[in-house]
């Protein structure tokens, strides 16, 4: 062997770079709110990729309140050009699992779905659903999309997640970003169960996700869990983007998911 080859080290970043899907579902939400066709998803999709986003996200929902199934069709042509991964929210229902058959987007993301909740609540029963997620999950491994389950940072999820097939799990953040912009002090507690998570979902063979409720505070603290490969942030960089932009809100997300990624190396 060659003494001046470069040493797997060196060329493998560790921790590998923390990749940030940008989920574009409230763009939809305010063209929805007047019945226009400004903002375009499509577009912001675009701005987020050029930001320096490494996929987009959409949550198609079952009353299709924000994004429609012609977004997501653009969506796909649209992230398949750029060579970008389009991971789709779903809920675990026959008609959603049609859709996600026809697009074969890069990852769907299985998440529960109440009509009457104003965003995902809760992460998914995947311990009380196991009858109707495994077969899921097997369709869709089986056209080559990429299958993560959206769960609480709870070991018995994690455990299911594994035994049903998932290859990824998204740990749901929104708890623990809510405590903190309450300033309550079981922040620290709920900090601690997700990064008990992601290793344990680590342990598993699961590739560890997390999303929800992120916003410049909590996403160094999130960031820093030394297991986590994504995060999937929506919300609050749409509403940043009225102030700044959405160009300048994802470059500043990117940044402070970065430095926090660096001090964990350092
Ligand atoms: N991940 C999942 C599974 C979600 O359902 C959502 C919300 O659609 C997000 C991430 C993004 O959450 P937020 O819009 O609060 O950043």
């Amino acid at each position: 062997m060659s003494l001046d080859r470069p040493s797997l080290q060196s060329i493998t970043p560790w921790p590998p770079r923390l990749r940030l899907g940008v989920n574009i579902d409230h763009v939809a939400t305010i063209r929805n709110a007047r019945g226009e066709g400004y903002p375009d998803p499509a577009r912001a999709a675009e701005i987020a990729m050029a930001a320096g986003a490494d996929g987009i996200t959409a949550h198609l929902r079952e009353d299709r309140r924000h994004i429609s199934d012609s977004d997501i069709e653009t969506l796909a042509a649209l992230t398949r050009r750029r060579g970008k991964p389009l991971n789709l929210e779903m809920a675990v229902t026959p008609e959603m699992e049609a859709i996600a058959l026809a697009h074969r987007p890069h990852a769907a993301c299985l998440v529960p779905e109440r009509r009457e909740e104003v965003t995902t609540e809760g992460g998914l029963d995947v311990v009380m659903l196991r009858g109707r997620v495994a077969p899921c999950v097997a369709a869709l491994r089986a056209a080559g999309v990429r299958v993560s389950l959206f769960i609480e940072a709870d070991p018995a999820q994690i455990r299911a997640s594994a035994d049903v097939g998932a290859q990824v799990v998204e740990l749901h953040t929104g708890a623990y970003c809510q405590a903190v912009r309450e300033r309550r002090p079981e922040a620290s507690r709920l900090l601690a169960a997700l990064r008990e998570g992601a290793r344990e979902a680590a342990a598993h063979g699961l590739e560890v996700h997390a999303g929800h409720g992120i916003d410049y505070e909590t996403v160094g603290p999130v960031a820093a869990i030394l297991e986590l490969a994504e995060l999937n942030i929506g919300h609050f960089l749409i509403g940043e983007a009225i102030f700044t932009g959405l160009d300048p809100a994802i470059r500043r997300m990117r940044a402070l998911m970065d430095a926090a990624k660096g001090e964990v190396a350092a």
